[in-house]
């Protein structure tokens, strides 16, 4: 197959005279897309995954040389490809909601958040004791944004900008084409769906622009808060992890949630 994908440079053959061209858009489901039986196609950004869900869903895994259909020129136009240096952070904006990279001047902001104790038994980690440490936090997501395994959003209200909470990817598996997030809101803005709006828009991006296959979140099974809104996002319960953590001298148990590409339904 291999061969069929790096034979000629596409970008100099003239799109019409392709008899089948599809870009991959974040939303099209790769194995439902029908190749015509006729030479050539050509199929726009999609991941090697993708690429073989097609052939898969089209009969077409083992392409033999004296079948009609030639699949010219597969490219790949995902950040996940070029991040970090080369892309800006990404800002994404909702309806209520800018989203913009998590700067050392948020350390304050989220300092009073995760220096909160009830928004630290939640997590399931000691409140902070200073800026200095959140702070810390803040330059490692820069760290992992620049090594494109990871990146953090400070969500911003709508018009002025207040700081309500953070949003991240806390890893991003390049391999396996799957991201972990983490999320916090001040208390004073919970119950407003704001965290589900800013979800929502990174979820997007992790599937459009990422390419990523796999979302998956962890919580402990005592914050019905996170476990509602990942549940009001779609994502499925994997298993529960059992006594997987000791906090405060107790055992607690821990859930994993996951929510495939597949299974999105954009909000
Ligand atoms: C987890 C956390 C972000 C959830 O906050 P939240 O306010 O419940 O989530 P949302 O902002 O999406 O708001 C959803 C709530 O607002 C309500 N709501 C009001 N308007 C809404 C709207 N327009 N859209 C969606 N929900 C809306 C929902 O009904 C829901 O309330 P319910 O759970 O009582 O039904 C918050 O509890 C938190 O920051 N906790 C501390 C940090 C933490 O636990 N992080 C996760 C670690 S794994």
């Amino acid at each position: 197959m291999r061969e069929f994908l790096d034979k000629g440079n596409p970008s100099e053959v003239p799109l019409c005279l392709y008899t089948f061209a599809c870009v991959m858009e974040p939303h099209l489901q790769p194995e439902s897309i029908r190749l015509p039986r006729t030479a050539p196609c050509i199929l726009v950004g999609f991941r090697p995954y993708q690429l073989q869900a097609v052939l898969h869903s089209n009969r077409l895994d083992e392409l033999m040389p004296c079948q009609p259909i030639e699949i010219t020129g597969v490219e790949s136009d995902n950040e996940m490809d070029s991040m970090p240096a080369s892309q800006p952070f990404p800002r994404l904006e909702t309806e209520r909601l800018v989203l913009r990279k998590l700067a050392a001047g948020d350390s304050e902001n989220w300092f009073r958040n995760l220096s909160d104790d009830e928004v630290a038994v939640l997590i399931g980690m000691e409140p902070l004791k200073s800026v200095k440490d959140s702070r810390g936090l803040i330059n490692s997501f820069s760290d992992r944004f620049e090594k494109g395994v990871g990146m953090a959003w400070a969500i911003t209200l709508k018009p002025v900008g207040t700081f309500i909470g953070t949003c991240s990817y806390e890893k991003i598996d390049r391999e396996n084409l799957s991201g972990e997030i983490g999320y916090d809101l001040l208390k004073q803005f919970w119950g407003h769906g704001y965290m589900t709006e800013a979800l929502g828009a990174i979820i997007d991006y992790g599937f459009g622009h990422l390419g990523l296959n796999r979302i998956e979140a962890h919580t402990t099974a005592i914050n019905t808060g996170s476990i509602s809104l990942l549940q009001r996002l779609g994502f499925s319960e994997e298993g529960v992890f059992r006594e997987s953590s000791f906090f405060r001298g107790e055992f607690r148990d821990d859930c994993q949630y996951s929510l495939l590409r597949r299974e999105w339904k954009p909000l």
